[in-house]
C-alpha cells in the first residue's frame, strides 16, 4: 500500500479542487479510529473514538485547511486571517507558512490554551489579541476579509467544511458503513455541519451546505446516515438555549462561543438525521477527559471530551439504544492544554536517588 497522501488526494473525486490546482497538504487525515471498550461497557453500546489529535498541527482543523489553503494559494492573495479559539489559528499558521503565505491570527485575549499560541508564534504567524471574546474576533476578521485584499480560513469558507467532511467518509471506510450515532462537540458549528455533508454525500444525499459539483453525482458508499449529536458547554451552549449565549463561559476554551456562525447548516444536521444537541457541564467534561486518558490511553483536550461526556450523559438517562455502534470525534491533541489536564493532579514525581533500591522504594514494590 501507498502511504497516505493527505485528504486532498485520498478524496479527490468528492473534492471541488481541480487537477490543475495546487495542493498544500501536511498529509492530514488518515487518523486512527480507536475502539473504547470502558466506553462500551457504560454505555451498553459499541464506542470508537475518531482521533483527530492525531493530525499534524494536533486537530481536525487541518482537513478543512488543506482545501482552504490551496484554493486561497491558486488565487491572488497573499495572506489569510482567522479568528480562534486557538485550534484554527495553529492550523492556518501551519498550512500558511506550507504555503507561504502570510497569516494574521485574532485571538480572545487571555483565552488560549498555551500549546496552541506557541504553534501559532513559531508558524511565523501575526498575534492580534482582542479584549472580547472569539465571536468579537470573527466579526472583526469578517470585517478585515471584506475590505483588505485577506483570505478568509474561518469555516464560513465553504472550503473548509469541504475538507473536514472527509473524516466522515473515513469513519464509513473504517466501519464498513455509517455508525447509528455520530457524537461530536459544537463550538462554531462547523464540524457537525461538516461531517453531516460526508456522511450524507457517501450516501448519495446532499445538504445544505452541499456544494453544486461532482460529488454529488458519484455512486453511494453508505447505505444509511447516523444520528449527530452534538453536545456544547453547558456555559456556551446557545443551541440548547435556543439564542446568542452574550458571555460564553467554560474550561473548555476551544468551544467558548456564543454565536456560532454555522447555526443553520448545524441545525439541518441535527433536524435531518434525527439527532440532538445537548449541553455536558465544565466538571463531566474534565471528568470525561480523564476517563479516556487513563483509560482508552488518548489524551484529548477538554473540548474534544465533551463529546464523551455528552454520549455517557444520554447513557446515564437510559437513551443510547443497546448495541448502537458510536462513533465520537475527539477533536484535538491534549497536549495543546496541559495546565488544564494537570490542574487535578499531581505535577512534581518525588526525586530519588539514582539507585536502584530508591527507585524500587519509590515505586512501592
Ligand atoms: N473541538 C476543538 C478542539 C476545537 O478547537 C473546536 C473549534 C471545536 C471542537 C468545535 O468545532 O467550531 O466546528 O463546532 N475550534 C475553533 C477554533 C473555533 O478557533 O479553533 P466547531
Amino acid at each position: 500500500a501507498q502511504p497516505w497522501r493527505g485528504v486532498i488526494e485520498e478524496y479527490r473525486d468528492r473534492l471541488p479542487i481541480g487537477p490543475e490546482e495546487p495542493v498544500v497538504t501536511l498529509g492530514e487525515g488518515g487518523t486512527p479510529l480507536v475502539e473504547a471498550p470502558v466506553l462500551s461497557e457504560r454505555t451498553g453500546a459499541r464506542v470508537w473514538l475518531k482521533v483527530e489529535g492525531a493530525n499534524p498541527t494536533g486537530s481536525f482543523k487541518d482537513r478543512g485547511m488543506t482545501t482552504a489553503m490551496s484554493k486561497v494559494a491558486g488565487s491572488p492573495a497573499r495572506m489569510v486571517v482567522c479568528a480562534s479559539t486557538g485550534n484554527t489559528s495553529a492550523s492556518a499558521a501551519a498550512y500558511a507558512a506550507r504555503a507561504g503565505l502570510g497569516c494574521a491570527v485574532i485571538l480572545p485575549a487571555g483565552k488560549i490554551a498555551a500549546g496552541k499560541l506557541a504553534q501559532a508564534i513559531v508558524h511565523g504567524a501575526t498575534l492580534v489579541a482582542v479584549d472580547g471574546n472569539f465571536d468579537d474576533c470573527l466579526r472583526l476578521a469578517r470585517a478585515l476579509a471584506e475590505d483588505y485584499p485577506v483570505a478568509l480560513v474561518n469555516s464560513v469558507n465553504p472550503y473548509r467544511l469541504q475538507g473536514q467532511k472527509t473524516a466522515a467518509f473515513e469513519v464509513v471506510d473504517a466501519l464498513g458503513d455509517a455508525p447509528d450515532i455520530h457524537v461530536l462537540p459544537v463550538g462554531n458549528a462547523g464540524n457537525i455541519s461538516a461531517y453531516w455533508l460526508g456522511y450524507a454525500e457517501y450516501a448519495g444525499r446532499t445538504t445544505s451546505a452541499s456544494m453544486d459539483d461532482a460529488a454529488t453525482t458519484l455512486a453511494p458508499v453508505s447505505t444509511r446516515v447516523p444520528r449527530m449529536w452534538g453536545v456544547q458547554a453547558e456555559g456556551a451552549a446557545p443551541f440548547v438555549k435556543g439564542a446568542t449565549v452574550e458571555h460564553p463561559e467554560t474550561v473548555a476554551t476551544a468551544i467558548r462561543i456564543g454565536n456560532p456562525a454555522s447555526r443553520e447548516h448545524a441545525e439541518a444536521a441535527r433536524d435531518e438525521s434525527g439527532g440532538r444537541i445537548d449541553a455536558v457541564s465544565d466538571a463531566e467534561i474534565l471528568d470525561a477527559q480523564a476517563l479516556i486518558a487513563s483509560q482508552v490511553g488518548v489524551f484529548v483536550e477538554p473540548a474534544s471530551a465533551a463529546s464523551v461526556a455528552g454520549l455517557l450523559a444520554r447513557a446515564e438517562l437510559g437513551e443510547v439504544p443497546a448495541n448502537a455502534r458510536v462513533v465520537c470525534t475527539v477533536t484535538g491533541n491534549g497536549l495543546k492544554d496541559t495546565a488544564t489536564a494537570l490542574g487535578r493532579a499531581e505535577v512534581d514525581p518525588d526525586v530519588v536517588a539514582p539507585e536502584l533500591p530508591a527507585v524500587v522504594a519509590a515505586l512501592g514494590l
